[in-house]
């Protein structure tokens, strides 16, 4: 096994800057479908009640925050070649206070209450601060002409815009003080979040590391300059729209969210037609995971549209639960699920050769994560997502779909598990055989 090219490692972080936040993840999203499991079928009453609420944070800030903090930290001087300062330290300072900053936010949804809820925004707040200004930093330092640089700074520029508008949604519940533009401004909020901070993460990280784990065709040259640096003009775009007087706002949007749909329709067409001409004709779980989250991406596209452009569509999908589940569970879970597959064996992989070299054999990346549990792990999550989209329609099919759901998340959970401890007992032996100093 060799580095893959275009990669510098000699700068990576101490594994356990990125474990800590991968390891966290998969609880979130078992929380989540715990939460599911207890409200039923009501969930899909409305959007605004308090337990959908803890729900979508739970995904968008518990697991996917979580796992794109930790594989950003990571990624940074790897693909980048420039490291985040002091990354321990950082890695700790953060995931110390956006674990139970999730936590808090959450229960300060469901009880109502003040005192969870501000305290909620200020380890949100400071977590997410000190995250930006490590990785800013970094990114500053980074070369332009790399496109996943530019996607990652756009990314960092929406979680900026999606926190501070969070936060002061959150303030709406901290001190109640009711919000005028509650509605339009939650709807700032996720777009900057999803299509944000998601969606330009991702695209930006793919243009490097799709082709170079599922061994495709490099990205078209034009595509990776200026897709995300498009997709971030339309969201500035589509939240200047939102302060056009109405009878000019409805039709302007609609004409900027076509775009912007455009511009991500492109991008997930382009990266399931690499995927077709990739050079090694076996499959693994990552490439069906990547695979399965470009078709829900697709979906939600086109669902989010055909809702603009029907309003009776738009009735029938009620609060956009169909849409929700397919771009979060479908898109981001799916993605997100496959990357760590990839990271996990070859970080642990990675770092075992230098600890072992010359003392023991290091472990084959396929015994570091056997095939098998991560299949398992990847049919619950596909059999999970229609079930959420279609309990969207039927609302009780939300039990079915939480256990799937829930049980894939314990599975995933189990097997990171399973592979940090290969790295801990071949750490310790290393240690062991160590030659003492003289
Ligand atoms: C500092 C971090 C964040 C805070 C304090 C926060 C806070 C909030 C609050 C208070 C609401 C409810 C608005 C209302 O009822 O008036 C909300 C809605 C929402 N947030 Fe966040 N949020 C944060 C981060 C995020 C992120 C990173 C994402 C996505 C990646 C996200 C996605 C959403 C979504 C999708 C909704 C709408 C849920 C629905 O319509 O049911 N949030 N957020």
């Amino acid at each position: 096994m060799s580095l893959p090219a275009g990669l510098s490692f000699s700068q990576a972080p101490p594994i356990r800057v990125p474990f800590r936040f991968f390891l966290s993840a998969p609880l979130f999203g078992l929380l989540a479908a715990l939460l599911a499991l207890w409200y039923g079928p009501s969930l899909m009453d409305s959007r605004w009640q308090p337990s959908v609420l803890a729900l979508t944070h739970l995904m968008t800030l518990g697991f996917l925050g979580m796992a794109m903090v930790g594989a950003m930290m990571q990624m940074l001087p790897v693909v980048a070649g420039s490291p985040v300062a002091h990354p321990v330290g950082v890695a700790r300072a953060v995931h110390v206070l956006l674990l139970p900053g999730v936590l808090l936010l959450a229960g300060g949804f469901l009880s109502g209450m003040y005192w969870p809820m501000r305290l909620a925004m200020l380890l949100l707040g400071s977590g997410l601060a000190v995250f930006v200004a490590a990785v800013g930093l970094s990114l500053k330092r980074a070369s332009s002409n790399n496109p996943t640089v530019v996607g990652m700074r756009f990314a960092v520029g929406a979680l900026v815009v999606t926190a501070a508008i969070g936060l002061t949604l959150a303030s709406n519940y901290g001190w109640d003080w009711w919000l005028i533009e509650r509605v339009r401004l939650t709807n700032l909020h996720l777009t900057w979040g999803l299509l944000g901070w998601v969606g330009l993460l991702v695209a930006g990280v793919s243009f490097q590391v799709v082709p170079m784990f599922q061994l495709t065709p490099s990205y078209p040259k034009p595509l990776t300059r200026w897709l995300t640096t498009a997709l971030f003009a339309l969201l500035l775009l589509w939240s200047a729209v939102q302060m056009l007087p109405e009878g000019v706002q409805e039709p302007a949007m609609l004409a900027v969210g076509i775009a912007a749909a455009i511009g991500f329709t492109v991008y997930a067409a382009v990266t399931l037609r690499l995927q077709l001409q990739r050079r090694r004709k076996q499959s693994d779980v990552t490439l069906l995971f990547w695979r399965f989250g470009m078709v829900c991406l697709l979906l939600a596209l086109a669902l989010g549209i055909a809702g603009q452009v029907l309003p009776v569509l738009d009735r029938v999908q009620g609060d956009n639960f169909a849409l929700a589940f397919l771009f979060i569970a479908g898109f981001a879970v799916s993605v997100v699920n496959g990357m760590l597959y990839k990271i996990v064996p070859f970080l642990i992989w990675f770092h075992l050769q230098s600890l072992l070299m010359g003392v023991v054999r290091v472990p084959n990346m396929k015994l570091i994560m056997p095939e098998p549990g991560m299949r398992r792990q990847m049919w619950l999550h596909f059999a999970a997502v229609p079930m959420l989209v279609l309990s969207a329609f039927w609302p009780p099919l939300i039990y079915l779909a939480a256990l799937l759901f829930g049980t894939s998340m314990i599975l995933l959970e189990v097997n990171l598990l399973y592979a940090f401890r290969i790295y801990q007992q071949n750490a310790k032996l290393a240690s062991k055989v160590e030659p003492s100093p003289t």
